[in-house]
C-alpha cells in the first residue's frame, strides 16, 4: 500500500517515512525543499534499506501534483507540508495562509478526482489556545492566536465539513505536542533555519557552542519552578503514531482526532538541566521576560490514542535529549 507523504523531507515527515517503510508501506514523497534538504531523501533510503519515490514539487501546483496521482496508485496521504513558525506567521500572514491552505485544498481536489479516501493531517496542540486545565483532552474548546495556528484550525474545520458530506472519507487529525529528539542513527534530525525559535534546538546550539546562552522566557508562571511546562515527545514516537493512524484509517473509521503527546510535562529549567547532564556541558542561561503569546502549561491526555490506535509514547525525556544531542554533535552544521 502506498502512502503519499507531503513534506516528507522535513523533520517529522522524514522520521515518519522511515517508520512507514519499516512497516511495509511504500512511500512517495512530495516536497519542494523550502525548509529541508534533498540529502534527507538519501538518508531515508540508507536508513530504511528501501527505495522511495521523491518528487520535487510545490504541493500547491495542481498540474505537477496530478502527475503523482496519475503515475502512482495512492492509498493514503499524510499531509505534513506547510510552514510552521509561529512568529514568522505573524510577520508574513499571507505566505502562511497561501502555503498552508492552498496546499491542502490542492490535495483535497486531487483526492476527489483520483478517489483517494484516507487522509492524515498534521495539526498541533496550538489549536487548544490557552487550555483551561491540563492534561488536555481532544474535546477541549479550540482557539488560536496567530496565523499559523489559524491555518491549522481552519483546515481542521474544513476536514470536519468534508467528513459531514462524504461518509466514505477517512480522516485522522493528529494534534502534536512538542516534537523533539532525532533518529537513533544521528543521521536525520531537526535543522531549523537561522536562530532556532524552539527551546530544544536552541539548547543544543548553546551546548555545542554556536549560541551563547539560553534566554528563559519567564520564571513567574504558576508552574513547578515558574518556567513554562510542555509535553515534549520523541519524534520517532510521533512517527510511529502516524503509522498507527494509517492502520486505523484502513478500518474506515470516518473522522478521528487524536492527541499525540506523552502526558507528562517538563519545565524549561528541567530541560536545560537534563541537556547539561547528557551533554556533559555547561548550558548557560538567563531569565528574561515572558514571550508574547506563550502559555504556562500544555500537556496532553494521550489515552484516546492509546485506546483507539494502540499507540503510546515509549521514549522518556532522557532518550529525547540523548538523541537530540547525538544529532547535534554529529551534524554541527545540519545537513551541510
Ligand atoms: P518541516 O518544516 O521540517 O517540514 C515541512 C516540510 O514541508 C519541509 O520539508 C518543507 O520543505 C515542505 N514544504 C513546505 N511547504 C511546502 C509546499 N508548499 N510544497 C511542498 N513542500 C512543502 O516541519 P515539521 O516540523 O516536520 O512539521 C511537519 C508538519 O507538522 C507541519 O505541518 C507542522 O505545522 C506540523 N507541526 C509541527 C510541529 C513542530 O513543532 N515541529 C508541531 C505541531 C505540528
Ligand atoms: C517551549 C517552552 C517557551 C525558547 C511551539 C509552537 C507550537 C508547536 C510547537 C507547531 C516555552 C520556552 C523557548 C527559548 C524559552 N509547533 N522557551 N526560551 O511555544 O510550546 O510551541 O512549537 O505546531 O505551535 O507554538 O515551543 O519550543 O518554542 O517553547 O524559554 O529560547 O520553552 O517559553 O515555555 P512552544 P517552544
Amino acid at each position: 500500500m502506498a502512502v503519499l507523504v507531503t513534506g516528507g523531507a522535513g523533520y517529522i515527515g522524514s522520521h515518519t517515512s522511515i517508520e512507514l517503510l519499516a512497516e511495509g508501506y511504500d512511500v512517495i514523497i512530495a516536497d519542494n525543499f523550502c525548509n529541508s534538504n534533498p540529502i534527507v531523501i538519501d538518508r531515508i533510503k540508507e536508513l530504511s534499506g528501501k527505495d522511495v519515490i521523491c518528487y520535487e514539487v510545490d504541493v500547491r501546483d495542481f498540474e505537477k501534483m496530478e502527475e503523482i496521482f496519475k503515475n502512482n496508485k495512492i492509498d493514503s496521504i499524510i499531509h505534513f507540508a506547510g510552514l510552521k513558525a509561529v512568529g514568522e506567521s505573524v510577520e508574513k500572514p499571507i505566505e502562511y495562509y497561501n502555503n498552508n491552505l492552498i496546499s491542502t485544498l490542492t490535495i483535497f481536489d486531487l483526492m476527489k478526482k483520483y478517489d483517494v479516501k484516507n487522509f492524515v493531517f498534521s495539526s498541533s496542540a496550538t489549536v487548544y489556545g490557552d487550555p483551561h486545565k491540563c492534561p488536555i483532552l481532544e474535546d477541549f474548546p479550540l482557539s488560536v492566536t496567530n496565523p499559523y495556528g489559524r491555518t491549522k484550525l481552519m483546515i481542521e474545520e474544513m476536514l470536519k465539513d468534508i467528513a459531514k458530506v462524504d461518509d466514505t472519507m477517512n480522516i485522522a487529525i493528529l494534534r502534536y505536542f512538542n516534537p523533539v529528539g532525532a533518529h537513533k542513527s544521528g543521521k536525520i534530525g531537526e535543522e531549523p533555519n537561522g536562530i532556532p525559535n524552539n527551546l530544544v534546538p536552541y539548547i543544543t546550539k548553546v551546548a555545542i557552542g554556536q549560541l551563547k546562552e539560553v534566554s528563559v522566557f519567564g520564571d513567574d508562571y504558576p508552574t513547578v519552578d515558574g518556567t513554562g511546562v510542555r509535553d515534549y515527545i520523541h519524534v520517532v514516537d510521533l512517527a510511529k503514531g502516524h503509522v498507527k493512524a494509517i492502520d486505523k484509517l484502513n478500518e474506515k473509521p470516518g473522522l478521528v482526532v487524536y492527541n499525540l503527546g506523552t502526558g507528562v510535562g517538563y519545565s524549561v529549567l528541567e530541560m536545560i538541566k537534563m541537556f547539561s547532564e547528557i551533554s556533559g556541558r555547561e548550558i548557560p542561561y538567563k531569565i528574561v521576560g515572558r514571550r508574547a503569546g506563550d502559555i504556562a502549561e500544555c500537556y496532553a491526555d494521550p489515552t484516546k490514542a492509546e485506546k483507539e490506535l494502540g499507540w503510546k509514547a515509549e521514549y522518556g525525556l532522557k532518550e529525547m535529549c540523548e538523541d537530540s544531542w547525538r544529532w547535534q554533535e554529529n551534524n554541527p552544521n545540519g545537513y551541510n
